[in-house]
């Protein structure tokens, strides 16, 4: 087990690289399994979720060879089109080579996710979506099969809810399926665009992407291709956040602030000067006090749910009451408590968390739960005065490629220690 031992206090200033995007490199790695060809993908992040994607699509038949941030995937022949529990109940996530392994060799044995810090989060919308596409779908044992013996045809699917990943599970599925598929009230992250745009180097027939439908025309194979995944967004959000609440002065770079309207309305709104100062590169200052700022979760591109709790530690700092409402999972506040360790007074009424501020934060002994969690203690040890020991940072190296090097070049002050 390791730990972060963080001396807070000194204000960030550097500029700092972004790396891929977690949430694109995931589905576009279960993308090359729709086809025997080799498909290369670049500026894959090297976290650990990717490594449990790669280890998945191995554990199927397919070929993987990595190069630093550089991944040829090659399914040429998928003798184990299954997805086990070992592997499902560390990264939910597993359930996106549910559809591309149904749709390349008409069965997929997945297990179901386990529950996770943030949310129930089951995954019944995909299996209803695929059962659309003509998937007969079975659940025993903790397990889902879905088998499509004369392979999938087109239809309509029609999400009763936004999902991300079923949206992006139903679109490999589509690429293969017969005929004309269209997916109604689909996901428009920015990462659903990115898995559109490799599929259609891929040789898919996709229009819509980024909208609330998708339309797709099915074709009988799919070929390889080479690309570049978008860049991290919610880790863009994060260090910009880093700038703000240690009164620094930060730019990010490599990143697409097309991405970040959100959140850098609600920056500018209390008060954090944000500036795009190259097409890729977004600056952060903070002239005068911050001032609360209300913000409720959405679906992109509404305010990042990833984004919330990076942004509730900045509002500890803001002078008076903020309403920080989650839309999107019904237990996203495993932070709060850990903040008020750290001085932050915070209260929770259901979906809504109300926080005083500004509070001034002292380092103190903390645990992270969940992804995004930890990144909001860590920015809140940032900011605090003193020592935050942060336990059980296996959960940022989850999804932040070398955090603590990349805020140490910041002038951070982060030591990971083994214990
Ligand atoms: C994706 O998760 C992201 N993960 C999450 O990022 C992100 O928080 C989430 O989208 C929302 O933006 C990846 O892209 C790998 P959803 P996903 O399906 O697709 C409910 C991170 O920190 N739901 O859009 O799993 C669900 O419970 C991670 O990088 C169902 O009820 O999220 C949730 O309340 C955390 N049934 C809501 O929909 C389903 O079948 C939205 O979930 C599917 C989802």
């Amino acid at each position: 087990m390791e730990k972060f031992v963080i001396q807070g206090g000194a204000p960030l200033s550097a500029t700092i690289p972004v790396s891929g995007s977690k949430n694109s490199a995931l589905p576009a790695l279960a993308a090359c399994l729709l086809t025997a060809e080799p498909v290369t993908l670049h500026r894959i992040p090297p976290v650990r979720d990717i490594g449990t994607m790669i280890d998945l699509i191995r554990y199927s038949g397919a070929e993987v060879h990595v190069e630093g941030e550089r991944v040829t995937i090659t399914a040429a022949s998928i003798d184990k089109p299954e997805a086990p529990y070992e592997v499902v109940k560390t990264m939910r996530a597993s359930s996106l080579v549910l559809g591309p392994l149904v749709a390349r060799t008409g069965c997929a044995r997945v297990s179901m996710p386990g529950g996770c810090a943030i949310g129930a989060r089951p995954i019944n919308l995909h299996v209803t979506a695929l059962q659309h596409l003509g998937a007969e779908i079975r659940q025993d044992h903790g397990y889902i099969e879905a088998v499509a013996p004369n392979g999938l045809r087109g239809g309509t699917v029609h999400f009763d809810r936004i999902t991300v990943t079923g949206t992006e599970d139903i679109l490999m599925a589509a690429v293969l399926a017969r005929g004309e598929t269209i997916i109604e009230n689909a996901a428009r992250e920015p990462e659903v665009v990115d898995l559109a745009h490799l599929l259609t180097r891929m040789g898919a027939k996709i229009e819509g992407a980024g909208t609330s439908t998708i339309r797709v025309q099915g074709v009988d194979k799919l070929g390889g291709a080479e690309h570049t995944i978008i860049a991290d967004r919610i880790e863009a959000g994060t260090f910009l956040i880093a700038g703000a609440i240690t009164r620094g002065d930060v730019a990010v770079t490599g990143c697409v602030p097309e991405h970040l309207r959100a959140l850098i309305a609600k920056l500018q709104q209390a008060g954090v000067e944000v500036t795009e100062t190259a097409p890729d590169t977004l600056r952060v200052r903070v002239p005068g006090s911050l001032r609360n700022t209300d913000m409720t979760t959405e679906e992109h591109p509404g305010f990042a749910t990833d984004l919330q709790a990076q942004f509730m530690a900045l509002m500890t700092q803001a002078e008076g009451i903020s309403f920080i409402t989650e839309k999107i999972f019904e237990n996203r506040f495993m932070h709060v408590q850990e903040l008020a360790r750290m001085g932050a007074n915070i209260r929770l009424e259901g979906r809504q968390a109300i926080v005083a501020g500004s509070t001034r934060l002292t380092g103190a002994q903390v645990i992270a739960s969940d992804l995004r969690a930890s990144a909001s203690l860590v920015l809140a040890a940032l900011a605090a005065d003193g020592e935050t020991e942060i336990d059980r940072v296996y959960h940022i190296d989850r999804g932040y490629d070398r955090i603590e090097a990349k805020l140490n070049a910041a002038g951070a002050n982060i030591r990971r220690v083994a214990h």
